[in-house]
């Protein structure tokens, strides 16, 4: 499975990447807006840094402008996948990119049905969106499980980016269902080293040393 940062913090990425446990970066254009750069110098610059498909959103609504900003982010590194949100336009969109061999992430999906839609446009990533499902009071990872089930029975070839990821519980079970790649910010890779175990275990080893400083690591 495989796991992406969801940041546009160069120092961030660079840490997590360092760090070895990160693949790629997926951003969107309000974690860009709190950088002081525009979309096409921060996908430029997180490029740079990780080697993988980064995901860089489109922000137009209309065909021809998505398209036209599609193939703008395609052509800032070969390492760019163009983010594509839900909307009337963006399946046909998605299937105009797919088809020019530029990678795709269509996000936004909160259904099943929006989902065979999706994979009817052939994009890279299809990206539903587990914390914000919750919000409304319904199963997110249970739709992670039902995309699974009908990706897998139509051997559709898109692969599932479990998105939106709020608790370290979702990137658990998100682990069981077999979706490919799970997007998270930099505090829930924090939180995965922690757990009440891990930290007392810790803690009373840390205790012990102390006690036993003289203890040495090697003859
Ligand atoms: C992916 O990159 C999505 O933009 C992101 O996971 C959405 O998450 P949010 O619900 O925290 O905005």
């Amino acid at each position: 499975m495989k796991v992406f940062l969801r940041s546009a913090e160069f120092d961030e990425i660079t840490a997590c990447c360092m760090f070895g446990f990160i693949d790629d970066a997926t951003t969107n254009p309000s974690l860009i807006a709190k950088s002081s750069q525009n979309i096409h110098d921060r996908v430029t610059g997180i490029c740079k840094i990780v080697h993988g498909p980064v995901s860089a959103e489109v922000t137009a609504t209309d065909y021809h402008k998505m398209l036209a900003e599609g193939r703008k982010l395609a052509a800032i590194a070969l390492n760019v996948a163009v983010k594509i949100p839900l909307n009337e336009a963006s399946v046909q969109h998605c299937r105009t990119l797919s088809h020019a061999q530029t990678k795709v992430n269509a996000t936004m999906y909160f259904t099943t049905s929006q989902a065979l839609l999706a994979a009817k446009a052939g994009p890279m990533l299809v990206l539903p969106f587990v914390g914000q499902i919750d919000n409304i009071g319904r199963d997110g990872i249970g739709l992670i499980q039902k995309i699974c089930t009908l990706y897998a029975n139509y051997d559709y070839p898109s692969k599932i980016l479990v998105a939106s990821v709020r608790r370290t519980q979702h990137v658990d079970k998100a682990t069981l269902m077999g979706a490919n790649v799970v997007t998270f910010p930099l505090k829930i890779l924090t939180a995965l080293n922690h757990h009440p175990l891990t930290d007392s275990g810790r803690n009373a080893f840390n205790a012990r040393l102390g006690k036993n400083r003289a203890v040495k690591l090697v003859a």
